[in-house]
Formats: C-alpha cells, structure tokens, sequence
C-alpha cells in the first residue's frame, strides 16, 4: 500500500479534525502518502481530491468541524454509485480509506470494503448511536456544551423561579439527553427510548416546586415524543407551580473546540485506523471498548444498533430527588 485516503462524512462532530491530522501524520510515518476527500461520497464520485502534507494539518487539533467538510450522502447506498467510488479511488492511485463518520458513513466504507476495496471506518457522531464503540467523537464535546448551557439556564431559571425544558439533539437515541441530564441535575430526562406522560413531566415538575427548589429542569431529546413548543403548551396549561420556557440547544452542540478527551480519542483512532490497514486488514470499524481501543466488523455495526443504557434513566430520576 502507497497512498491512502481519509474523508469526514455524515454530521460534522468535535474531535474530526484532530483525528484528520492523526490519520495524515500516522500514514505519513509509515512512509504512505495521503489525499483527503473533501465533502464526503459526494465529492469521491466527483472527484474532490486534496494531496495531504504534514502542514496541511497543522494548527487543526483545537477546531471544531472538519477542514475536509463533510456531508450526508444517502445515495451511496445503491451500487451504481458504489461502483463509480470505486473508480474514482482506483483512478486517483488510492489504495486505503479511512471514513470518519456516523453510522451511515460506516454503511459506505462496509460497502467498498465488500467489494474488495480496503476501508475502515472510525466513529464520530455526537448522538452515540454508534453499535461498537462505547465514545464516538464528539460526544464528549457536546455534553460539555450541554452543561455549559443548563448551567447558565439554571442561573436565570432560580431567579425567576421558573422551569426550564432544554432540547438536547438526538433523534433517534437518548444519549445526549440522559447523560447531560444526570451531570446537569435535570429534574427529568425524555427520550426516545421512554415514553413518558405529558402528565408525569408536570407530577416531576410540581412536585420539585412542593420540594422547595427555586426551579426545574427538564432536558428532551429532540427525538422524543413529547419535545418542543407543543410539550410547553401542554405544561403551562398543567398548573405545576412554575412558568415554562423552551430552549433549543440546536446546531451549537455540533460545533466549539474539542475536549481533551475527545482529542485523545481521536488520536487513538486515527492511529489504530491507519495502521490496521497497514497491516493489511480492513472492513472493520475502531471503537472504544473499556478502556482499550477494539475492532468491530463493518457488517456487526451497520446491522446492529447501540442502545441507550436505560440504567442511566432509573439514575437520574433518583438523584433528582
Ligand atoms: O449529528 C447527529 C445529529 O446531530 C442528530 O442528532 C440530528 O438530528 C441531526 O444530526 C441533525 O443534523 P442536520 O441538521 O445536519 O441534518
């Protein structure tokens, strides 16, 4: 193997350009020479190519987003576009890939490396919905936002003696959201994975303002079934001794620096990804398991789901007592 490559693919996550600058400078080590893929499958069919030295990573290791940019590119899924990848990479001399990305990404780097093109996939999503890896990248970052952000709201909150709902991303999984919710001291979590009454949301809530607590915190995640104005309206009309106000966290969890965690946990994977490869094996994705860097096969994570811990839950409504 002489030349490899590495793209950023999916929804941006902290912790995607410190990885970016491990793949590089790893490969670079190893006597490889390397290309980045800008914007994802979409710019592999178009052929969006950048030659990567040492300095074209230097000064990245503290930035959010990715300097290769990134994208969601469902089409990848049918094999015509497989097949058109597949050319591209064969055209420009490439002979590796390293995806960074969220789980649909790792269904495009399962799909080339199936058909005999070696790729490897490393984890980065701020949801942690990723089957195979306890952390991806990025979450460690968001949940620092997160805090960040009730912990101010909390401030405005006691002072006015209102409660708060704050909606955390996380469409499909409750990770964010029940996470932030235990380090945040969130008087209830609603996910995805649990549904809750409209009714128990407003029981948690009057029941803190009979407690004493001067106010509430409610995180949701975005993915859950009660979220939004509509849970608001809902609330407001309960009479649970509090007044109610929304805020989205949105976009601002995808971005801001990398913590060290994140950081180190790049670098772990940017290693381990390049010199897997090197070794001649791929099809496979790097995760976190314990405290070691494993491996799990592309197909096992595509095919399976990492479910939300719902131990975290029970947790969480006990410590809000
Ligand atoms: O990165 C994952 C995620 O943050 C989800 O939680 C969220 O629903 C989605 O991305 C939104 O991303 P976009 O607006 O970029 O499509």
């Amino acid at each position: 193997m002489r030349t490899i490559a590495v793209m950023t693919s999916g929804g941006d996550a902290p912790g995607m350009n410190p990885c970016v600058r491990a793949v590089v400078r790893t490969a670079l080590a190893a006597g490889l020479k390397v290309m980045g893929i800008r914007r994802a499958f979409e710019g592999l069919l178009a052929g969006d190519f950048v030659d990567l030295g040492p300095r074209d990573v230097g000064g990245i290791i503290q930035k959010g987003g990715t300097i290769l940019m990134t994208g969601r590119f469902p089409e990848f899924r049918e094999p015509r576009y497989q097949r058109l990848g597949l050319r591209k990479l064969n055209e420009a001399g490439i002979e590796g890939l390293v995806v960074i990305g969220g789980e649909g990404s790792m269904h495009g780097a399962r799909a080339l490396s199936e058909m005999g093109f070696p790729a490897i996939g490393i984890p980065a999503s701020i949801d942690n919905d990723i089957y195979g890896t306890q952390m991806a990248l990025g979450v460690d970052t968001a949940l620092n936002t997160i805090i960040e952000a009730i912990d101010k709201l909390r401030d405005t909150a006691s002072s006015h003696q209102r409660a708060f709902v704050i909606e955390t991303m996380g469409r499909g999984s409750g990770y964010l959201a029940l996470i932030a919710g235990i380090i945040g001291g969130a008087e209830l979590v609603l996910i995805p994975e649990q549904e809750v009454p409209a009714e128990d949301v407003a029981a948690a809530v009057s029941d803190a303002y009979v407690r004493g607590k001067t106010h509430a915190i409610i995180v949701v995640a975005e993915g859950a079934a009660l979220h939004g104005q509509a849970l608001i309206e809902q609330l407001d009309a309960m009479n649970t001794g509090f007044q109610f106000r929304l805020t989205i966290l949105g976009h601002v969890q995808r971005g801001g620096r990398p913590t060290a965690f994140d950081r180190l946990l790049a670098a772990r994977f940017g290693v381990a990804a390049v010199e897997r490869l090197q070794a001649g094996e791929h099809g496979v994705m790097v995760g976190l398991n314990g405290r070691e860097i494993g491996f799990t096969p592309l197909a096992e994570v595509c095919e399976q789901r990492r479910r939300t811990n719902l131990e975290y839950y029970r947790m969480a409504r006990m410590l809000a007592k």
